[in-house]
């Protein structure tokens, strides 16, 4: 009995040795000191001792049974210790690096200028139309008072998609599409944005597909002055309480008198630069007053209302504004042009 004590003993410590992790080392402590464990059934057993062997061999089980719990338990802690240098050591964190923020997108600077004028004309009752980009010749020409063989559809070759239909050249036909929508001789005040096409170079002032927001302002006894305070006050909002305007004679057939409309030039302020050309001013719109024929060919009464119209490049304008000097810029996508503006 004393040697198999003993020889339990020896066992169990060295198993309790060999224990590398936690688990193993509950499944040493179940095998010898759990209800089936070795020394349990010895301590079962006792009474086949006999009994003047019993408090000998008792106090001996006890002694086995003491030096294994003790010898679990600071294995135990051994073990547990360890564990937890292994988990701080793998699953430690670098507070200092840098949080990874989440990269937030934005709009296009395009879209963040689109939505500048939008604003403007909209504190000023005005509306948002829309045209489709695939035009007819009617709408695009015709209605405009460009019949089939005038001379100034050559400024505007287009890409044609029959002989009737094509790519837009202006975003003027929604003037027509407006007018053709609403009751004869009702008042309109509408922008219309969005993308038109020319066949045109691509190099950094030019693009054969760009956009524009055209301008349609009809009511009884519209002038030119009404004109003139309302891009006034637009390009004010756009570029700044100081800029002037300055309005140039010209032609365009669905206006009558037309003109090209130019600003102070927002470098110099004046001066004469690169940007201006030294010339102190930058084109950057065409207006006029709407032409009866454009009117009557939309069913209203040139006798009973007047208006003006406007046409302005928005890619223009973002370069002003921006202080680009490539247009291709704005089409090229690149994330790290593209996300240094804000307005
Ligand atoms: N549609 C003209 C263009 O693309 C711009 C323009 C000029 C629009 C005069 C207008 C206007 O509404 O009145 O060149």
């Amino acid at each position: 009995m004393k040697e198999k004590l003993q020889d339990i003993q020896k066992t169990a410590l060295e198993a309790i040795k060999k224990a590398t992790t936690v688990a193993a080392l509950n499944e040493v402590r179940v095998a010898y000191l759990g209800k089936k464990g070795s020394l349990t059934t010895i301590l079962r057993s006792m009474g086949q001792v006999s009994p003047e062997e019993r408090p000998v061999i008792g106090k001996l089980v006890n002694a086995v049974r003491n030096d294994l719990e003790t010898s679990i338990a600071s294995k135990q802690e051994q073990l547990q210790q360890a564990e937890l240098l292994h988990r701080l050591e793998t699953e430690k964190i670098d507070v200092t690096l840098p949080g990874r923020s989440k990269k937030l997108g934005q709009l296009h600077p395009l879209t963040q200028t689109l939505n500048k004028i939008k604003d403007i004309f909209r504190n000023m009752g005005y509306s948002i139309a829309e045209g489709p980009q695939v035009e007819t010749d009617y709408f695009n020409f015709e209605a405009l008072n460009l019949p089939k063989d005038h001379p100034a559809r050559d400024m505007q070759d287009s890409f044609y998609i029959t002989s009737d239909i094509l790519l837009r050249t202006q975003t003027s036909p929604v003037q027509a599409r407006t007018m053709q929508a609403h009751n004869a001789n009702e008042p309109i005040r509408i922008i219309a944005p969005g993308r038109v096409y020319r066949r045109d170079d691509y190099d950094a002032t030019h693009s054969p597909m760009f956009t524009q927001v055209e301008g349609l302002c009809i009511d009884k006894n519209i002038n030119f002055a009404d004109l003139k305070g309302t891009l006034l006050f637009a390009m004010q909002e756009l570029f700044g309480k100081n800029v002037k305007l300055r309005f140039r004679p010209s032609f365009f057939p669905f206006t009558e008198p037309s003109a090209e409309v130019d600003i102070s030039c927002v470098m110099c302020h004046g001066k004469g630069c690169r940007v201006c050309k030294n010339t102190g001013w930058l084109e950057i719109l065409g207006a006029g007053i709407v032409h009866p024929n454009v009117l009557r060919m939309s069913g209203y009464d040139p006798e009973k209302v007047s208006g003006f119209a406007f046409g302005m490049g928005v890619e223009r304008i973002a370069m002003l504004t921006y202080g680009v000097s490539d247009l291709r810029l704005f089409f090229d996508n690149d994330v790290r042009f593209l996300q240094q503006f804000h307005l």
